[in-house]
């Protein structure tokens, strides 16, 4: 049987500042789709990651369904409302268009879908990120796609052994979707020569070379690329499907345990640990650290089974207690060099503004008054 997982999340209000959607506005998110999904959605399951909802839905539609995303969009509509009502913060931030026009895309939500013949079992994880952009994942998906000291599977299975096709976007391009695909290992280099740089390089999706089939969706959509100015971060989200012809669950699960730097934290702007985290989990320490959750589900005909939390395991506690001590060393530099993100990716244009103004006060010593009229004047 043919089914269509989809993701879609917003940001559409939260308590206290940017921490985490308000019971009220988790409840009416989740009835909106209950009553509203009957006939198409097979099943449903609707979670919170810090301030972002998201909506996870089984069908069989296919991607990019317009009844699907409408459904969706009509959910965070309705939530809008209550969020207002309520007085949470960034009621509708992310909801960038008044009418909706067919997908989401484009339209400030963001959603990972994939279209796949069930497997006759089909465990799969959902990864849900707060705080931080989709280049986040990019360090865990080649580890455990490409990288053996990670994935013994690519030695010890044969499928897993022929290797994988990451098909990885430009970001920056804004146009339209620039994309570009390289199989491992033989591209390995080039693989890591682009995902070194996730502000621009997103892994979109990842796809087995011995059967063809979809391991991975990825969630690419930068909001300030739709808005042209800040909105908040695009926190992302993620599909991976696990197990036989993919990598196992923990080998998935492990490279999270690095607690890698990533874009984020407070104000979209600074560089900060990836913290893995329980379902259901706010943000607290300057609006970070950035957070993943990832709730493990297995399906049959596009019925879930309960959502198990893959970071609630007491071996997360000390990843959680490296990656605190992590975070709080990095900011011990403040707005220092590495700390934060470099201009381009700064979410505030205030500092681009002073920085402007800083110029026309440069001189530059031994140059006649002149000379700097013309410079001046040429400006
Ligand atoms: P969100 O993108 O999660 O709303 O966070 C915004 C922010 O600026 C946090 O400091
Ligand atoms: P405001 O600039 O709207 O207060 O939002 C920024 C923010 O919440 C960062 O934490
Ligand atoms: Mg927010
Ligand atoms: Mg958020």
């Amino acid at each position: 049987m043919k089914i269509t997982l989809s993701v879609i999340k917003a940001d559409i209000g939260s308590i206290g500042g940017h921490i985490a959607p308000s019971r009220r506005l988790l409840e009416t998110v989740r009835n909106h789709i209950s009553q509203n999904g009957d006939g198409f959605v097979i099943d449903s399951y609707v979670s919170h990651t810090g301030d972002d909802i998201a909506i996870l839905m089984t069908h069989a539609l296919g991607t990019g369904d317009a009844q699907v995303h409408k459904l969706a969009w009509d959910a965070f509509v309705a939530g809008t409302g209550v969020a207002k009502e309520q007085g949470l913060y960034g009621a509708g931030q992310d909801l960038l268009k008044d009418a909706f026009s067919g997908n989401v895309k484009g339209m400030g939500p963001a959603a990972a879908e994939m279209e796949f013949d069930e497997r006759p079992a089909e465990p799969f994880l959902f990864f849900a990120a707060d705080k931080t952009d989709p280049g986040a994942f990019n360090l865990p998906l080649y580890l455990a796609f490409a990288d053996v000291m990670n994935t013994p599977g690519l030695i010890l299975s044969p499928n897993l052994s022929k290797g994988f096709r990451f098909v990885v976007m430009d970001v920056s391009h804004t146009e339209r979707d620039r994309v570009i695909e390289l199989v491992t290992p033989e591209r390995i280099y080039d693989l890591a020569a682009l995902l070194r740089d996730p502000e621009r390089y997103v892994v979109e999706s990842v796809w087995s070379r011995a059967t063809g089939e979809q391991a991975v969706a990825v969630a690419t959509s930068r909001l300030h690329n739709i808005a042209g100015k800040y909105t908040g971060k695009d926190d992302p989200v993620m599909l991976v499907r696990v197990q036989m012809n993919f990598p196992a669950t923990g080998e998935v699960l492990a490279p999270f345990a690095h607690g890698h730097f990533v874009a984020g934290g407070m104000r979209g702007s600074h560089q900060l640990p990836l913290m893995p985290v329980g379902l259901g989990s706010g943000i607290s320490y300057f609006d970070g650290p950035p957070i993943v959750s990832c709730a493990a589900f297995a399906e049959r005909n596009g019925r879930l089974t309960e959502a198990l939390d893959a970071f609630a395991h007491p071996f997360w506690d000390t990843v959680r207690d490296r990656v605190a001590e992590k975070a709080m060393e990095m900011r011990r530099q403040g707005f220092f060099g590495a700390a934060m993100l470099p201009m381009g990716e700064l979410e505030y244009t205030g500092i681009v503004e002073k920085l402007k103004a800083l110029d026309e006060d440069f001189v530059v010593r031994g140059e006649t008054a002149e000379s700097a009229f013309w410079r001046a004047a040429s400006r």
